[in-house]
């Protein structure tokens, strides 16, 4: 409304500048008229000088209005849009006013500014995954070339050819994995993958997760313990399954033989909450802070399997489900990831 009446205001000192100099032209031409004896024809020739000077005043009052007000910031649009269409996300559009005094001219301004803030960022963002990537393939890529070569000598007793071959699948499934869960990741972005849901009964999740763990936490002398309360949600199963395996697998992995992997389900008013705690390393606060980045991994983890990828996918899988999830930890001591869904169904 203050933008409407800012613009009236504007076309009112046109009209008044311009009736102004109109009333002005014409009171001297009566003045002349009225002092003049002489030749009517040369009033004529006066009369239409005077038409054709008062067009010109107003032609130029014009361009000049048109110049300040249209011309200045189409050409700073035009000029910002060629630089940020050829590539150059730095260009800016400069903003006339101050933000109370927008016109539209600011406004087209600064949501081009905005526009090309989010594609630099958007670029980085892609230049930084692309880098990730290369380098997560690289690791396992290299392993299996040099693996695959040594396996075929002539030489090797049975032992070492196991052992070389071992190898291999380990570096297969790590790079299958890798790519298993960038293709999920892009998709869950994409939102190519909805949430399909259902009633979920998540004590049976849980319990049905371990499970498919159970030979690991075997294999590494890992102590499990359940306290799971009968607890139903609406939610999608498949979507549940990332985050249980996901918390579960980093809480194996990060925990030394004859820890004890603890996992319970509560419901607490009107929400399910699910806990994954270990007793294994622990996460310090500055590892903390970047878990659930993508490709990031934590200083203990250097010597462990992995991309750093498992905790992107929970946290982009809680977001879209619209839960939340948080941890708790002491490093030395352990951690435990808190998950809370909302929807809780009796
Ligand atoms: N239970 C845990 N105990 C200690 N550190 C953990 C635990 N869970 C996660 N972390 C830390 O958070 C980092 C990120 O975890 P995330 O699951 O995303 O990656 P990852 O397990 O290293 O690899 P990936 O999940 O791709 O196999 C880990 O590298 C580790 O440093
Ligand atoms: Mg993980």
């Amino acid at each position: 409304m203050k933008k409407r009446f800012l613009s009236l205001a504007g076309y009112a000192v046109l009209f008044v500048t311009i009736a102004a100099i109109i009333t002005v032209a014409i009171m001297v031409f009566d003045a002349v008229n009225s002092a003049y004896d002489g030749n009517k024809g040369v009033l004529s020739v006066v009369m239409l000088v005077t038409i054709a000077f008062l067009a010109l005043v107003c032609t130029v009052i014009d361009a000049v209005r048109r110049k300040i007000t249209v011309e200045r910031p189409t050409e700073r649009i035009l000029e910002a849009t060629q630089k940020i269409a050829s590539g150059d996300f730095t260009a800016r559009v400069f903003v006339a006013h101050p933000y109370s005094r927008y016109d539209e001219y600011d406004r087209i301004a600064d949501n081009i500014n905005k526009m090309a803030a989010e594609l630099s960022r958007t670029e980085v963002v892609h230049n930084d995954f692309i880098s990730n990537v290369s380098h997560e393939l690289k690791t396992p890529l290299s392993v299996l070339q040099s693996y695959a070569a040594a396996i075929q000598r002539e030489d090797l007793d049975a032992e070492t050819r196991r052992h070389y071959a071992q190898v291999i699948v380990s570096a297969s499934k790590r790079l299958s994995g890798l790519v298993t869960n960038i293709l999920k990741l892009n998709k869950l972005e994409n939102q190519e993958l909805s949430p399909q849901y259902g009633k979920v009964r998540l004590d049976e999740m849980l319990a049905q997760s371990l499970l498919r763990f159970e030979e690991k936490m075997d294999e590494k002398g890992l102590i499990p313990e359940c306290d799971l309360e009968e607890v139903t949600v609406v939610s999608d199963a498949d979507f549940l399954e990332i985050v249980w395996d996901n918390l579960l697998s980093n809480a194996i992995k990060f925990t030394e033989s004859g820890g004890k992997i603890g996992v319970s389900v509560r419901a607490e008013r009107g929400q399910a909450v699910v806990k994954i705690s270990d007793t294994g390393c622990g996460i310090s606060a500055e590892t903390g802070r970047h878990i659930f980045d993508k490709f990031y991994q934590g200083e203990t983890s250097h010597a462990q399997e992995g991309n750093g990828l498992g905790l992107s996918l929970v946290k982009k899988v809680i977001d879209i489900l619209g839960g939340e999830i948080a941890v708790e930890s002491e490093v030395g001591k352990g951690s435990t990831f808190i998950v809370k869904l909302k929807g809780e169904s009796a």
